[in-house]
């Protein structure tokens, strides 16, 4: 009998060991290392799709020899989702949808399908749910019922075994953490059946040509194994993100090997599923009547496109010893060094304030291009001084209090004049010689310039 082999594999980041240790030396994460035990080669081998891999043994060929002929990709029905994936869906790819449970996964993807198999034959596999709820699900969304294909099941070598005679061009397996292989011991939903499972259904994938969309859950305390493990393997990883008393949900790619990163698809989910949301920037936008102090509007840029949303800042006096500093949607630490800036170079004190900031309607804001607008809310609330409604800022702040340009410093600003914005603080790189129609844009070098255009 073939011998298992194991392997030690960090939950995290996937990474592997030869044995086991405490802390992930590669992610740094601890405690988060567990054993994989590898399935062996003669169950895979029973399995009718292996018999496709023999046959179609491997040759070496020289690049230009390679067949350029890319098959055209698969739209996804939902432009918003297309994007996220740089453009539909490669024929044979492997892509993971993450996300927290009840985000609306099984939706997103059951829509799409419906709509998918009027045209294509697909193929949806559902572990979790029984085939009557997803049935119930879709005449209740209206979905058309007629062609799509559906199976209950969770054992991933009977799935290929039924998709190479369905002969679908496109399958959904929701979800992998219900996924299991016969020769994997450990229980579904661990990091061996996982990752086993993905790394074969992103084999079968390939080998056949057909598109696999794998469902992946995320859970906070990691009791089943994260879609982390499982993106080295597959091609294209996307995250569903949205809290699940808010309306809106974004899908964002954080590994495309078709198409850039970090692009953001935005859903809104109604009582009748998913719908995309064309253009985002002004529902993040909606802000009441009234001005008020602290609140800024900045244009961020989510992968090929600007999206402007509004920044809240509060400062208040603290009863505490240590000021709180709380930051949502926004990384805290660079709002520690911000605060720092500002004290340095803008000859404030915020020692003895609270500061709360909050990016309004549930985004994140990872680039720097906030630290200017950041600034300028804070200095806002702390002197309770209300911004015009009109006024839009963006650039990034150096520790130097220099104001560093941002990239497509054109594109941002003409969103915002389509937006009615009429006033814009920007770094002076970015301020174009000809601005935007009826707009006023007011390039700047250091902060303590921001701080004197207020
Ligand atoms: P679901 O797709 O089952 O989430 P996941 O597969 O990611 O776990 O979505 C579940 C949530 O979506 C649930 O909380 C209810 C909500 N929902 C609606 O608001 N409207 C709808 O039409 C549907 C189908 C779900
Ligand atoms: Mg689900």
């Amino acid at each position: 009998m073939a011998k298992n082999k194991t392997a030690f594999v960090c939950n995290e980041c996937g990474q592997d060991f030869p044995r086991w240790q405490g802390q992930c030396s590669a992610c740094k994460e601890w405690n988060t290392i567990t054993e994989v035990r590898l399935g062996s080669v003669k169950a895979a081998r029973n399995s009718q799709f292996s018999g496709y891999a023999g046959e179609g043994a491997s040759e070496v060929q020289t690049l230009n020899e390679i067949d350029l002929n890319e098959l055209p990709r698969i739209p996804s029905s939902f432009t918003e989702f297309d994007r996220v994936l740089g453009g539909g869906i490669v024929p044979g790819s492997a892509i993971l949808i993450g996300g927290h449970p009840g985000a609306g996964k099984s939706t997103l993807l059951l829509q799409t399908l419906c709509q998918l198999a009027e045209s294509m034959p697909a193929l949806y596999v559902t572990g979790e749910e029984s085939l009557q709820q997803v049935a119930m699900r879709a005449n209740r969304l209206g979905l058309p019922t007629d062609k799509l294909r559906m199976l209950s099941e969770t054992s991933v070598e009977r799935i290929c075994d039924i998709a190479v005679k369905e002969k679908p061009k496109l399958i959904v397996v929701d979800s992998i953490q219900v996924m299991h292989m016969a020769d994997v011991t450990s229980s579904p939903g661990s990091v061996s059946q996982v990752r086993e499972s993905a790394s074969y259904l992103t084999r079968f994938a390939k080998q056949q040509g057909i598109a696999v969309i794998m469902v992946g859950h995320v859970t906070k305390d990691g009791s089943l194994a994260g879609p982390k493990v499982l993106e080295h393997c597959i091609d294209c990883s996307v995250m569903f993100e949205g809290d699940s008393d808010s309306r809106y949900r974004t899908l964002r790619s954080h590994k495309n090997r078709f198409g850039a990163i970090n692009e953001l698809g935005v859903f809104a989910m109604t009582e009748r599923g998913l719908k995309e949301v064309a253009n985002p920037s002004a529902i993040f936008l909606s802000r009441g009547e009234g001005e008020a102090s602290g609140s800024l509007v900045m244009v961020v840029w989510e992968g090929t496109r600007p999206l402007l949303v509004e920044l809240q800042v509060l400062v208040d006096n603290s009863s505490m010893s240590h000021p709180r500093r709380v930051a949502v949607g926004m990384d805290a630490n660079r709002l520690a060094m911000l605060l720092a800036v500002m004290h340095r170079h803008g000859g404030l004190q915020m020692s003895d304030q609270d500061v709360f900031v909050n990016v309004v309607g549930g985004v994140k804001v990872t680039e720097t291009s906030a630290d200017l607008t950041l600034l300028m809310a804070m200095v806002s609330s702390f002197r309770s001084n209300v911004l015009p409604n009109d006024l839009v800022v963006f650039g990034e702040v150096g520790l130097s209090g220099e104001i560093r340009p941002v990239p497509n410093g054109q594109e941002r600003l003409v969103e915002a004049a389509k937006h009615g914005f009429k006033r814009a603080i920007v770094p002076k790189a970015n301020a174009p010689k000809r601005p935007p129609e009826g707009m006023e844009v007011i390039g700047v070098n250091k902060l303590s310039e921001a701080l004197a255009s207020l």
